[in-house]
């Protein structure tokens, strides 16, 4: 097969930050997908419905003339949420969720949720007005070995979440692990799970093998190559609960190639490339539209797109950098070559 054709896709999980670098990124969604699920993790962070809906009037204002792009947006959960928000989150007809990072997880998540039982009566709230639970699930105690965060968080807080709260729509985002792949399929079906291009094609030796790699760099961060096969199955799979979501995190190339490097992989510039590349290597190039362009539709209980993307197999060079000199971005497989381009949307 050289020529794919799949209902429009949507993205389930992308940061495209406010200013230069929203000018510079949203773009490279809007040409692909027909929504995404924008996260909240801004400085300072998105906590009320108010401000989502002027983030929301930024993003349309930075789109390309004529684009028909719709950004769903999610609330920032904080020790200071109140159970007002969850209601106006449930009443809103442009937010659609909460994020829940665990205090200091991952970049902006300094004001995250650092007493996960005190969260609890808005968890409640969410389960009680269908409020959807976006998860970043790490721990993040110093103490835990960072490669096993994933996995310690599920253990210890989101099998109890999810047993306290048994109705509570949850999204389990960025899944990195076999654990987590299996945590997800036996769980009931109100908990999905969302799965990045970078965890489908790397393992942890593409940061650190034969020198560091910071554009590899995110979190959760990238494991070992048993992870990655767990993923890729999940993905290829044809089952609901595994939907598309790139976290696609685009930070400035100083900021990455740092002494002290930022966490996230810019992919949305080659977004749904980088998904039929792995798709079509795992022999499941026909399980991509469900993955990519119905079962998050399904889940968060919004109509399927209408439009079509077609992709075409043909080799073309990712460029070296996107954005203009004040914010340059350096992107995932910057310089080399990738075997599917979308041709039309
Ligand atoms: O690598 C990451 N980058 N992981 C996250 O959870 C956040 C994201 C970002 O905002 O840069
Ligand atoms: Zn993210």
């Amino acid at each position: 097969m050289d020529r794919l054709t799949i209902t429009q896709p949507d993205d389930w999980h992308l940061h495209v930050r406010t200013g230069g670098i929203l000018k510079a990124v949203i773009g490279h969604t809007a040409r692909q997908f027909g929504r995404a699920i924008i996260m909240p993790n801004l400085k300072p962070p998105v906590t009320t419905v108010e401000q989502a809906l002027m983030y929301r009037q930024e993003i349309l204002a930075a789109l390309p003339k004529g684009s028909t792009f719709q950004p769903l947006m999610t609330l920032y959960l904080t020790g200071n949420t109140s159970l007002g928000e969850v209601k106006k989150v449930a009443d809103s007809e442009h937010v659609h969720a909460f994020k829940l990072y665990p205090a200091g997880a991952t970049t902006n998540s300094d004001a995250g949720v650092a007493d996960m039982d005190a969260a609890y009566p808005l968890f409640e709230a969410m389960q009680k007005y269908g409020v959807p639970l976006l998860i970043h699930g790490e721990v993040t105690n110093a103490e835990y070995d960072i490669f096993d965060r994933e996995k310690i968080f599920i253990e210890t807080q989101l099998s109890r979440i999810i047993q306290q709260f048994p109705a509570l729509r949850v999204v389990a985002e960025h899944l990195t692990t076999l654990e987590a792949v299996q945590f997800v399929e036996s769980a009931p079906g109100n908990i999905a799970a969302t799965i990045t291009p970078q965890h489908l094609m790397f393992n942890r030796n593409a940061i650190l093998a034969g020198g560091i790699r910071p554009h590899y760099y995110c979190l959760p961060i990238l494991k070992r190559e048993h992870h990655r096969l767990a993923l890729l199955q999940a993905a290829t799979s044809g089952n609901p609960k595994f939907f598309l979501g790139t976290d696609s995190a685009p930070h400035l190339t100083v900021l990455k190639e740092n002494s002290c490097g930022c966490a996230g992989c810019y992919s949305a510039h080659a977004a749904m490339e980088l998904y039929a590349e792995m798709f079509e290597q795992a022999g499941a190039l026909d399980k991509l539209e469900g993955f990519a362009s119905f079962y998050g539709a399904d889940f968060y209980g919004l109509p399927r797109n209408t439009g079509t993307l077609t992709l075409q197999k043909r080799d073309w060079m990712v460029p070296e950098q996107f954005g203009d000199a004040d914010a340059r971005i350096t992107p995932l497989k910057a310089g080399e070559t990738l075997r599917w381009q979308v041709v039309s949307a």
